[in-house]
């Protein structure tokens, strides 16, 4: 595409997962991609030499007629970008539509949520778009999307925020599941390295296992259920000690913390 892009904070984990896959899948140009950061970093970008690196922000978003703003959420507010008449796309947790449209002064936002998946490709990034967005818009946030794994665009913030505690959060969940099964291997006696083997096969392998267009964990859990043997003790207890119910009060408690931090940011 011939718009320059401009990815602030684009030296980072996120952004530099973002601009390698967006480069490696042809939706962006090496030529006309502008990168920001204060020192610079981003290995991930040796590849493209042809892209612009600078620490002058200002200058990017002159050159940039999009702008990726990818900074940590406390770093925002030391940013002062007129981005009006530009299309700007967040991947920020927690700033809203408000604050980005007050503090950039354009009006074609798009808050998106990848998370750390992006860079193997497999990210889930649901994203929102602002009234003014146009259809060019949400084509070359779809292709961008797509290149770091699947998107939708969702109709709501409100959905946006509630997802970020979800999907957002990539590895998370499941690492910490991970980690309280090795710890109680541990304290059963099982050999680290064996703990390891057994626990990383549990978790990756399921996934492999799931991951397919059936995904299907209810089935998955009843017909383990069923068998009525070790397996079923294991769900069995898990269930009736809460597990379900944690990982909703988790899950509740990281949407309540994006609002929270969102109602911060806007004050
Ligand atoms: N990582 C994830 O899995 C994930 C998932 C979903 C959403 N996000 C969102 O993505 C954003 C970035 O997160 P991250 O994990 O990629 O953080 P990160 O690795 O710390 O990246 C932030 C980058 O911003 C740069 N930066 C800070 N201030 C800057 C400025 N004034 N001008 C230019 N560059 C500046 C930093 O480089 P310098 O210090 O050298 O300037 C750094 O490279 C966050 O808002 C987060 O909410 C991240």
């Amino acid at each position: 595409m011939s718009v320059t892009v401009g990815i602030v904070g684009g030296g980072g984990w996120l952004g530099s997962a973002i601009a390698e896959k967006g480069l490696g899948a042809g939706v962006l140009n090496a030529s006309s991609l502008v990168v920001s950061s204060r020192s610079r970093r981003g290995d991930r970008l040796a590849p493209w030499p042809e892209v612009t690196w600078t620490s002058d922000n200002a200058e990017l978003a002159r050159r940039s007629g999009i702008v990726i703003l990818s900074v940590r959420p406390e770093q925002f507010g030391q940013l002062e970008l007129d981005l009006q008449d530009r299309l700007v796309v967040s991947v920020m947790a927690g700033i809203s539509m408000a604050t980005l449209h007050r503090t950039t002064r354009s009006d074609r936002i798009v808050r998106a949520m990848p998370n750390a998946a992006a860079e193997i490709g497999r990210s889930y990034t649901p994203w929102f778009a602002s009234p003014r967005v146009v259809e060019a818009d949400r084509l070359f946030v779809a292709a961008l999307f797509s290149s770091c794994g699947e998107h939708d665009e969702v109709e709501s913030e409100q959905q946006l925020d509630y997802l970020s505690g979800l999907s957002g959060t990539g590895p998370a969940y499941p690492a910490l599941l991970a980690n309280a099964m090795l710890d109680h291997a541990r304290r059963a006696g099982i050999a680290e390295q064996v703990a390891i083997k057994a626990v990383r096969a549990v978790i990756c392998g399921a996934t492999l296992l799931m991951d397919n267009d059936a995904f299907d964990p209810a089935g998955i859990v009843e017909a383990f259920a069923a068998y009525r043997g070790v397996t079923a003790a294991g769900l069995a207890a898990m269930i009736e000690s809460g597990l379900p119910e944690s990982v909703g009060a988790g899950l509740s408690a990281a949407a309540a913390a994006t609002a929270t931090m969102a109602k911060a940011y806007d004050a």
